[in-house]
């Protein structure tokens, strides 16, 4: 049924830079489900014109339906254009285009998790200043409404810890590690060849994409500035299938986590942001998230656990977060800017400079692995040096020798204790001259 007010209203008009595959996800979603999305923004929303380098391809995807340009600015500039989506990534051109769509007066939508983690403080201060709305429920998690749910649903809460698969590249590579029992290189190199994974992995495989992503939901959650350069990263390239395989008989999965927690232990309040594999109970629902799949799991004080599970990247599960921002912004296109949800889900002059702890003052659990001579005294010494920094254990494992070996694995799960500590024992235990081969250690988190 038409209303009185969908015929009155002008369909809103967008402007995309960058038709790849969420570009064109974005756009096919946004013909079939036209209908849909007309009832729920109360206005068409239309890409009515299209930049790419490649006209060619982005011709192929529009047809007559958008004019194709190749230049980004002549969209920018076009006085005609409401909204400019920007999908063409990274911190160079795109963030020249993003500041001059603002500047421009233009609402922005962005997948951009790495401009936003880096230069999120510049753009969302320009975009207030000038009245419009940079979204980005694209950035985290793809299309798992995550943002939505922190800004939002999750409002009355006083979050306490964010855990997330957020880099589905990881998860399908550490998934395979555990199916299969093969090592980080061989699996790398399958997921290339399936398309799981870039011909460049780097960003993913070192941890940088969960990162950024990890930084913007910290910022949300706490009120604080997007501080990427203050996160911990770590990746899992120096993972292997035998740690996967102890970790399993300990009762515990290892996952590539983002994680971003609030210390009301430390004095003034402190915040943790770090991405690095953790050992997590199997048991858990997010250690059963497998391959390319992400879930967030957010503790908030009133709500308890809550735990998002969807598609993190790919053409339309992208584009279905990327439509959710056009809907949220054609209804809100003649609100007062004081209205609107802000950026970073508190009021700017709200927000607080909570600092960043740094790795040596997080504190969690850890998984040991170590190379030992199968000695007489050998297990003693090292639970004194963990007994002396006051690091105490949860379950120890040792790997029962073959016939003649001299040499055997220890594993040893310990309580929380502070990062810093644990450093000074792993130097001491490995400075030991029946510690045989570097020490393997892989935090834990038992996240309840
Ligand atoms: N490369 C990312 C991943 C998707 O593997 O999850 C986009 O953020």
């Amino acid at each position: 049924m038409t209303t009185q007010r969908d015929a009155a209203a002008k369909p809103i008009q967008v402007g995309l830079l960058g038709i790849g595959t969420v570009g064109s996800g974005t756009f096919n979603v946004l013909q079939r489900n036209q209908e849909e999305i007309r009832r729920r923004a109360g206005r068409e929303i239309r890409i009515s014109m299209v930049a790419d380098l490649d006209t060619a391809r982005a011709q192929a995807v529009v047809g007559d339906a958008a004019q194709v340009v190749a230049d980004a600015r002549a969209v920018i500039v076009n006085p005609q254009i409401d909204i400019v989506i920007e999908l063409i990534g990274g911190y160079g051109i795109a963030r020249t285009l993003v500041m001059e769509a603002i500047r421009a007066g233009k609402h922005v939508v962005t997948a951009n998790k790495a401009l936003l983690a880096v230069h999120g403080t510049e753009i969302f201060a320009a975009a207030r200043d000038k009245g419009v709305v940079v979204a980005f429920e694209a950035a985290v998690a793809g299309g798992i409404p995550i943002i939505k749910a922190l800004r939002e649903g999750l409002t009355a809460n006083r979050i306490e810890w964010i855990a997330g698969i957020i880099n589905g590249t990881t998860n399908f590579i550490l998934s395979e590690m555990r199916a299969k029992g093969l090592d980080f290189d061989v699996v790398l190199k399958e997921a290339q060849r399936l398309g799981y994974a870039e011909a460049d992995p780097t960003f993913d495989i070192e941890g940088v994409d969960a990162a950024h992503k990890a930084t913007i939901m910290s910022a949300i959650a706490f009120g604080t500035p997007v501080q990427f350069a203050k996160a911990h990263v770590e990746g899992i390239t120096q993972l292997n299938a035998a740690d996967i395989r102890y970790a399993e008989q300990l009762g515990y999965r290892i996952k590539l986590l983002g994680i971003t927690k609030r210390r009301n232990d430390v004095k003034g309040g402190g915040i943790e942001l770090r991405v690095h594999p953790t050992l997590i109970p199997a048991k858990r629902l997010i250690a059963n998230v497998e391959g390319a799949m992400n879930a967030v799991l957010v503790q908030g004080d009133a709500v308890g656990a809550t735990l998002y599970y969807g598609k993190g990247a790919g053409s339309e599960p992208t584009a279905s977060a990327v439509i959710a921002d056009l809907v949220d912004i054609t209804r809100l296109h003649s609100a007062d800017p004081d209205h609107r949800v802000p950026h970073l889900a508190f009021q700017h002059d709200a927000m607080q400079d909570t600092p960043i702890l740094p790795i040596g003052d997080v504190v969690t659990s850890f998984y040991l692995r170590l190379q030992v001579a199968d000695q007489a005294g050998v297990l003693a010494r090292i639970t004194g040096i963990l007994a002396e920094h006051d690091i105490s254990i949860d379950a120890l494992l040792q790997r029962e020798s073959a016939e003649g070996e001299a040499q055997t694995d220890v594993i040893i799960l310990t309580h929380d204790t502070v990062e810093g500590r644990m450093n000074q024992a792993i130097t001491q235990m490995q400075a030991l001259p029946t510690v045989l081969a570097p020490i393997v250690r892989i935090r834990k988190e038992e996240l309840s």
